[in-house]
């Protein structure tokens, strides 16, 4: 049984499911490939986000309902994934965005060139509040492909790493392939989850990353990245 902590599965609110079929059947498809709970985390980028976490919450309840309708046993739970700003502090305070599931975790993630100078500063601030900040899909930055050291640095500091099912598969090409194998031999990374935008290429099957996993690292790394470190995200 997997736990995916990142997937864009609310319907039209950014660039993941087009709508309430995609979302149906990105739910078919995870469920039948062993997941029983999905973090919804659509984008928060600064500036270009129009709407609130309040409606997060109220799409998250409405697809949940839509999916029991349709017989589905896989759980929805809301959350987002925020684009790294030096006004994050300020916009959770704001209640523009949170944490996942209602946890004290905060899914952040960086551009994929380069990392800003502020970001070390914004994620300490967060940590002052509590939250611990989950950095988003690492092993597609380049600055990180060129020097896992650097995350090495933030998972000294207590930070924790979500790489995508995908970048094991080799859907994001040899380098994000490559580093994300470096981060799991190097013990640098808490979760797997599918970052899922779709029910086609980019969809909600972590089952072919977690065999994988299983192969390379055993079965209780993947028991771990896949279900037991999420797990502590949701609460009910
Ligand atoms: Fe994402």
């Amino acid at each position: 049984m997997y736990i995916d902590i990142h997937c864009h599965i609310i319907p039209g609110i950014d660039d993941g499911a087009l709508n309430y079929d995609v979302a149906i059947n990105m739910l078919r498809i995870a469920q039948k490939n062993g997941t029983e709970k999905i973090i919804a985390t659509p984008h928060y980028v600064h500036g270009n986000t129009r709407y609130g976490y309040s409606t997060i919450i109220e799409k998250c309840a409405e697809l949940n309902h839509i999916a029991q309708n349709h017989g589905l046993d896989i759980r929805v739970y809301p959350g987002c994934e925020v684009f790294i700003t030096p006004e994050l502090i300020d916009l959770y305070e704001q209640k523009l965005i949170d944490t996942l599931a209602g946890s004290e975790y905060m899914l952040v993630e960086f551009p994929l060139i380069s990392i800003p100078i502020y970001t070390d500063d914004i994620l300490y601030q967060l940590q002052l509040k509590g939250i611990t900040p989950i950095i988003a899909h690492p092993e597609r930055y380049s600055e990180i492909q060129n020097n896992i050291m650097l995350l090495d640095n933030y998972v000294s500091r207590g930070i924790q790493v979500q790489i995508n099912s995908g970048s094991i598969t080799g859907m994001y090409g040899m380098e994000a392939k490559k580093t994300a194998l470096r981060l799991l031999e190097q013990g640098l990374v808490h979760y797997v989850a599918s970052d899922a935008h779709s029910d086609r290429t980019r969809s909600p099957d972590l089952s072919k990353a977690a065999k994988i996993v299983e192969r390379k690292f055993g079965s209780r790394v993947r028991e771990d990245l896949f279900t037991s470190n999420p797990m502590k995200l949701i609460k009910t």
